[in-house]
């Protein structure tokens, strides 16, 4: 294999993906098929996990290659019987995306413990909990690499949002505690932090005219990104190309940190 092609080569290689129903789930799959892997599509809509599974069959035209998992991420007893059959079906788990995710908006005096809640579960607890069960395979492995999806809103605060902030700032800190602790087992733990997407995610955000157009007019990209904008960076931290990249947190936002 040519050397370029070996740095992004995913053959033989397995990857679950979590929230692969849709937004950046479905691209991130995408791409790791594309390179070769095996993928593992986790979510709860089974109408749209099969959508991401045809989409993803007709770009590979191997049918073999995928296979769908319905589960809600924060289900731990599910979560352990997916990973179970991910090594009965393809022996090793050699990436996990840990992108499902929620948002939730309120004013912070009037957000519900509801709310609260269920953010924290599903985009703080859930990634943990992932990361720890697949984790664990990749070190007994000798290899992995964990990518967890974080957000602009792991440095900034936002609006209307705590819950997501406090959950996407933990997801930051722990991609680098996993990192310090799993390096050495050849385990690369990395974050993805995109800026704004046109995405199920921010719909409301893009129902409200003004504020789509101030968020624009901050992004010195000039638009908003797509999914497609993350699959890149998704391919980078899966790939052997980023074999010395260890708890970094790549920012992919049209500038919008920098500004
Ligand atoms: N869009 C943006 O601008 C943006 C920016 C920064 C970060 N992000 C992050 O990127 C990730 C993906 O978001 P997106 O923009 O692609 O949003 P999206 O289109 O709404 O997709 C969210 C995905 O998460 C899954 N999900 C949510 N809760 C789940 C649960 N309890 N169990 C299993 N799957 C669950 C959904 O699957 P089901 O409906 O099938 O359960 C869906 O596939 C999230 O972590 C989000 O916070 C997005």
């Amino acid at each position: 294999m040519a050397f370029l092609e070996s740095l992004f080569s995913l053959e033989s290689k397995t990857a679950v993906i979590t929230g692969a129903s849709r937004g950046i789930g479905r691209a991130a799959a995408k791409v790791l098929a594309q390179a070769g892997a095996n993928v593992v599509l986790v979510g709860r809509d089974s109408k749209a996990l099969a959508e991401t599974e045809t989409e993803i069959v007709s770009a590979i035209n191997v049918t073999d290659r995928t296979h769908c998992e319905i589960g809600d991420v924060t289900d731990s007893s599910r979560m352990m019987e997916i990973v179970s059959s991910t090594l009965r079906r393809w022996k090793t788990i050699d990436i996990l995306v840990n992108n499902a995710g929620i948002i939730r908006r309120a004013a912070a005096a009037d957000f519900s413990a509801h709310d609260w809640y269920v953010v924290i579960d599903t985009n703080l607890n859930a990634v943990f909990s992932w990361s720890q069960a697949i984790g664990k395979v990749m070190i007994e492995q000798g290899s992995g690499k964990i990518i967890n999806i974080a957000s602009l809103l792991s440095f900034q605060g936002g609006l209307n949002v705590v819950a997501y902030s406090a959950a996407k700032g933990g997801v930051a800190q722990i991609t680098k505690a996993l990192s310090n602790e799993w390096a050495k087992y050849g385990v690369q733990v990395n974050a993805i932090a995109p800026g704004y997407l046109e995405t199920n995610a921010t719909a409301a955000l893009r129902a409200d005219t003004k504020r789509k157009e101030q968020i624009l007019a901050r992004i010195p990209a000039g638009r908003w990104g797509e999914p497609e904008d993350i699959a890149g960076a998704i391919l980078y931290l899966a790939s052997p190309a980023s074999d010395y990249v260890n708890g970094h947190v790549l920012v992919v936002d049209g500038g919008w940190l920098a500004y």
